[in-house]
């Protein structure tokens, strides 16, 4: 009898448990919500500081390598391959701490012509500096031609921007043309 008891007792707690996982295992709308949430990608707003912000994916290293990311004492948050409404997909880059100077600016502008350059302070977008990409550019990019007079004397590189979307620039030096893929920031 006793026997028999314990039997009952120990399929019921097994019922309760299997009842228990199935419970566990329910689909619900807000299980996907729960879900969903957990897997987007967050990024920090930052109380006070720059976000680089429509970096074309491929050029987002490309601006890291021009800010000097390794030298911030702040913040630095790097993400690429977002998806974007308006370019595709993006990069963006937020360090904390840090305004831009106009060389800075004027380089990022070469590499990625939509970038909106955003000055935070105290949590808020204090300033929206769209991005010019400058019609010369002087001593920023390195001639991508081994021959050319800039890599074998004492002498500043200069490219005129023969178009700005994609990039296309011509070496004042040796016409050597140069995209966006052969630009090598100095
Ligand atoms: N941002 C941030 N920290 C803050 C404020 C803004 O990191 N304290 C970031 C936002 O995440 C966004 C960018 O700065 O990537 C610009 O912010 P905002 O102008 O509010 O966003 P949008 O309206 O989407 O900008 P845009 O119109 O330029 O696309
Ligand atoms: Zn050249």
């Amino acid at each position: 009898m006793a026997r028999k008891k314990a039997k009952k007792k120990a399929t019921r707690k097994h019922s309760r448990k299997r009842k228990e996982r199935i419970k566990a295992k329910k689909v619900t709308a807000s299980n996907i919500q729960k879900e969903k949430v957990k897997r987007e990608l967050k990024i920090s707003a930052i109380d006070e500081g720059t976000v680089i912000d429509h970096i074309p994916t491929d050029a987002t290293f490309k601006v890291v390598e021009i800010l000097d990311m390794e030298n911030q004492k702040g913040i630095v948050s790097i993400a690429t391959n977002l998806q974007s409404k308006s370019i595709g997909k993006k990069g963006i880059i937020k360090v904390g701490g840090k305004s831009l100077t106009q060389d800075e600016v004027n380089k990022i502008a070469i590499v990625a012509p939509d970038a909106t350059v955003n000055i935070i302070k105290n949590y808020g977008v204090r300033e929206k500096i769209k991005v010019k990409t400058p019609e010369i550019i002087d001593n920023v990019v390195k001639c991508s031609n081994p021959v050319c007079i800039t890599n074998n004397e004492q002498i500043a590189t200069k490219f005129y921007v023969v178009k700005k979307d994609p990039i296309k620039i011509k070496c004042h030096y040796c016409e050597r043309s140069m995209g966006k893929d052969d630009i090598e920031i100095i």
